[in-house]
């Protein structure tokens, strides 16, 4: 299915694709702020106003035939009313939705959506701008709606204007936050950056963001677990030059990748809920700052895009969730293999997705309660963060390695490992990594820290060092988490959260600083440590306290308060 351009001057009419919005209004304040906290300055209407006059201009001016039939009772020029919209707002009248001035209709799609039905439902016949540009991909009309889904543009005329008066204090508090953003050499360790997000992204992107399993234990356990470990400095040593690049996939042919810093962006999805660049920010980021970007499988920039920004010769690993239609993940892994991607890291940890209440709670997620005939158990649970993953397979097994190693000859990154016992099925089965990670706790609550699992790797399988790369992900916060596991023997280490909440509001600048913060922490940690080389580091250096349950882990769902209002 395809939504194709019959017309190369834009303008209206079935068909046709929505123009590009400009990113800055007259006002001064980039258009992005007004729709992320709700509000559409009158200036920015005329401006959209005068855009669409013109672009009806150009659908008058179109030969009959490459403009698509509109809608019965539209009016005469062309353009639909707002008030026409909010009539088709059930699945028996229809269900249109506004985006970008552009009409669409639903209905149809409407069960296919990978974001789950239940949005849909609640916001046909409004304009869902607002909702809908930070979690797609550009491309995500074109690449799903049939060209006649496009029912033609809104009447600009018939849009209300949502004065800044309406604007709540809420909204006020987060605009003028993102309008009065603290330097970002400011922001002196990743902790900051998570508070500044905090106060700048919407009720939702926070949510979907910081949002963890049940009781968010093995969230906050991912942290706390790396307070096991503690040093064992030396002194007098001459720590002038420090070198602390590393080369990932040393060991395997042709994919060798140097690294100018030990950590790379682990795969997270929707940056654009914090920054309208969205991934693109942590592409060039990384790119400036020669470390690897795990691209996600659900990033809310498309692909090509991504790839496109990259530097000549710069490494990134493509992190894939298998589909149940296997030849969708074939295309995509040709794809990514032939535009130079380095690896894959395929995630194992979500064959479902966990329960993760805030992010269900902002949603304002009502879930279908089945009247006790069950749901479907790979949707159900989890709102619309478990829709997105519909197309997820969740019979993959370990057979299906051979599958990928006929389809892509890239090498294959396990995501997700939690236990020993998995990380010598992957070694026995010849895979080239493996990165110990419970999704940053999204996945299942009492999961082991990976810091836990990679102590425990260390002391029972420290041969399996040298046949597999390990990898870990998950709490690290501080250049010093880094070195405790590089001398367990981890030859990179993740960071997901981390690079969000830097880009949110600050974009690329925010990205590459929070990597700045860690080169510093690790640069520091390593003279302080007395060692100047990464391939320094051994068990040795450290002490591993005992395994311990962090007694200030509450066990009780995070609730806030007046969730159960409106
Ligand atoms: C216009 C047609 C639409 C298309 C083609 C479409 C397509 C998609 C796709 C492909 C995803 C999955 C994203 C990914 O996995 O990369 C998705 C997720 C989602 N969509 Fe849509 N969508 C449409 C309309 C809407 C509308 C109208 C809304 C809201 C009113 C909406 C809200 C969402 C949400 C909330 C998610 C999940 C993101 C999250 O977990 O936060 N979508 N959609
Ligand atoms: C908002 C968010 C989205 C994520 N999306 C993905 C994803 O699309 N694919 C994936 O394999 N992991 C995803 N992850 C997990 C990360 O890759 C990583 O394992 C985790 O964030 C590490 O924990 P940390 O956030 O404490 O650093 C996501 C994590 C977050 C927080």
């Amino acid at each position: 299915m395809r939504l194709v351009s019959n017309n190369s001057g834009g303008g209206g009419g079935g068909g046709l694709q929505p123009p590009k919005a400009s990113s800055a209004s007259t006002t001064g304040v980039p258009r992005w702020i007004l729709a992320a906290t709700g509000i559409v300055a009158a200036l920015g209407v005329a401006e959209l106003t005068r855009g669409r006059k013109v672009a009806a201009e150009e659908q008058r001016r179109l030969p009959p035939a490459e403009v698509a039939p509109l809608a019965a009772g539209d009016p005469v020029d062309g353009l639909i009313s707002m008030d026409d919209v909010a009539s088709h707002n059930s699945p028996e009248s229809g269900l249109w939705v506004v985006i970008n001035g552009e009409v669409y209709d639903l209905t149809d799609f409407v069960e296919n959506h990978p974001g789950g039905k239940n949005v849909i439902l609640k916001n046909a016949g409004k304009d869902v701008t607002d909702i809908y540009a930070p979690v797609h991909p550009p491309t995500a009309i074109e690449d799903n709606l049939e060209p006649s889904n496009h029912l033609g543009q809104v009447d600009p005329k018939t849009i209300k204007v949502k004065q800044a008066s309406e604007e709540s204090e809420k909204d006020k508090k987060r605009r003028l936050a993102l309008e009065n953003l603290p330097p970002v050499g400011s922001m002196l360790n990743l902790d900051d950056f998570e508070r500044n997000a905090q106060n700048i992204l919407t009720d939702q992107a926070w949510a979907y963001y910081s949002s963890a399993g049940d009781d968010e234990i093995t969230k906050q356990q991912n942290r706390s677990s790396y307070n096991r470990i503690w040093f064992k400095p030396r002194i007098l040593v001459p720590v002038g030059q420090v070198d602390y690049s590393t080369t990932l996939m040393a060991n395997v042919s042709g994919a060798d990748t140097k690294v100018s810093l030990p950590i790379y962006i682990s795969p997270a999805a929707m940056a654009k809920l914090g920054h309208p660049d969205g991934e693109l920010n942590l592409t060039r980021a990384a790119g400036r700052m020669g470390i690897v970007q795990g691209i996600s499988a659900n990033a809310s920039v498309g692909l090509d895009e991504m790839l496109d920004v990259r530097k000549p010769g710069q490494p990134t690993f493509y992190q894939l969730y298998v589909n149940k239609d296997r030849a969708a993940s074939e295309r995509i892994l040709k794809k990514i293999q032939d535009r130079g991607c380095t690896a894959v890291m395929l995630t194992v940890d979500a064959p479902v997705m966990g329960k993760r209440e805030a992010d269900m709670r902002a949603k304002g997620e009502v879930v279908e309660t089945g009247g006790g005939q069950g749901g479907d158990p790979t949707t159900s649970g989890g709102g619309v963060a478990a829709a997105i993953s519909g197309y997820i397979d969740p019979n993959l097994s370990w057979d299906d390695i051979a599958w990928y190693r006929k389809t892509c000859s890239l090498p294959l990154i396990l995501k997700g490992i939690q236990s020993i016992a998995d990380v010598e099925e992957a070694a026995k089965r010849g895979v080239e990594g493996v990165v110990l990670s419970n999704h940053g706790g999204r996945s299942l609550d009492f999961s082991p820290a990976p810091i836990d699992v990679l102590i425990e790797l260390r002391q029972k399988r420290p041969d399996l060092f040298e046949k597999i790369d390990v990898y870990v992900d998950g709490g690290v916060r501080r250049g010093t988490d880094v070195l405790k596991a590089l001398a367990l023997g981890a030859k990179a280490v993740g960071l997901g959260r981390p690079f969000l909440y830097a880009q949110s509001g600050f974009g690329e600048a925010g990205a590459v600083r929070a990597i700045e913060i860690i080169q510093d922490e690790v640069e520091r940690g390593m003279r302080l440590l007395g060692i100047t080389s990464l391939d320094q580091l051994n068990p040795d250096m450290i002490d591993i306290l005992p395994r311990f349950f962090d007694p200030n882990l509450s066990r009780s769902a995070p609730c806030p308060p007046n969730s159960f209002e409106g």
